[in-house]
């Protein structure tokens, strides 16, 4: 890598390389792309432009499986740092590119390994169920990794008695503690953009909107949750607002998946629920980090990329593919 390369991802965590404003950027990433036998893979949360140029657009468990079967040679992750990190843990052989290396993640930053490492040694009898919302780290310090669509069945997978930590977000934890009449010990770890929203505002939209079901993401706190017609995944909430009779939605997660479902139902009302801020919608900073400038850019130069050492991603590895199995003999993959 030049210099210059290494300095501006140190510094920035991008290329810091200007593109010419005049430049088609979608026609040019569609040509790198097709030249380099490329994919990119992005999340409900990216900006619009960048849903539209992915070759698949989904939640952390599609996208996990997606990663895991391309037969591209390149991966542009447009999403953030775990997620970026998951695709290479389960495709080693390919390059997996990240626009922007500082694309973190509040939830997977907190909950560090070593604090974790000795949480779990005073619960010595406890097996641990990570969301994938967490670091190659803390992935091989768990058992079974989960995502928001199969966190239920993979904690009902288990025997009633079988003792449980549940990291690193305490809300999805509580919520399944709920769900399923665990009694899951919580590491007490939480997603900055689910735990922002305003219920005070909620409660007076839905009482503008009283037509509107208002649907919520797990990674909500209780109280959002408890005042929400359905709760799910991603996925789960764009398929339920598509196929749902009623015409008005208040919208509790990250407002980039309020694109895909204006795409799928047109004619119906998709309200952002709002934060306690004076933002009108609730955005993940993170994830809104890259850009299409900064994919064009991490395509052309093949960088910044993601490296992990053989061992850790081998100690990552089993939990993920534990949390495959399961999700496959529970029937809720093909
Ligand atoms: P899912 O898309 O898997 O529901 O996850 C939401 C999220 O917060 C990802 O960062
Ligand atoms: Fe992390 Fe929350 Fe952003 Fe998802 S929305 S990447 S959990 S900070």
């Amino acid at each position: 890598m030049v210099d210059f390369a290494k300095d501006s991802l140190l510094q920035h965590g991008f290329l810091d390389i200007e593109v010419d404003p005049s430049l088609d950027l979608f026609g040019a990433i569609a040509e790198l792309k097709k030249e380099k036998n490329a994919v990119i893979l992005a999340h409900y949360y990216q900006e619009p432009d960048i849903q539209d140029i992915a070759d698949y657009v989904g939640d952390s468990l599609g996208l996990a499986r997606n990663a895991a079967k391309t037969e591209a040679d390149i991966i542009v992750f447009a999403g953030v740092h775990f997620m970026a990190e998951t695709a290479k843990i389960l495709n080693p052989t390919k390059k997996v590119l990240i626009p922007d290396l500082k694309a973190g993640c509040s939830l997977s930053d907190s909950c560090p390994p070593e604090l974790f490492s000795a949480f779990k040694q005073k619960h010595p009898d406890h097996i641990v169920v990570s969301y994938i919302n967490c670091s190659a780290a803390i992935k091989a310090l768990s058992d079974i990794i989960c995502t928001s669509s199969n966190a239920r069945a993979i904690v009902e997978s288990l025997p009633k008695d079988q003792k449980i930590i549940f990291a690193p977000d305490k809300n999805l934890g509580a919520y399944i503690n709920k769900v399923t009449g665990r009694d899951m010990v919580l590491w007490n770890g939480a997603c900055m953009v689910h735990e922002i929203f305003s219920l005070e505002k909620i409660t007076r939209l839905k009482a503008r909107h009283p037509e509107a079901k208002m649907i919520a993401h797990p990674e909500c706190e209780d109280a959002v949750l408890q005042v929400a017609d359905f709760i799910g995944s991603t996925t789960e909430l764009l398929k339920y607002a598509e196929h749902d009779k009623a015409q008005t939605f208040i919208v509790a997660t990250e407002s980039g998946i309020l694109h895909k479902m204006i795409a799928a139902a047109p004619t119906k009302t998709f309200i952002a629920a709002p934060p306690d801020n004076a933002c009108a919608c609730n955005e993940c900073p993170h994830m809104k980090r890259n850009t299409l400038e900064k994919i064009y850019l991490c395509l052309k130069y093949e960088q910044p990329e993601i490296l992990m050492e053989e061992t850790l991603r081998l100690a990552a590895k089993r939990p993920i593919d534990r949390m495959m199995e399961i999700s496959l003999s529970a029937g809720l993959v093909h």
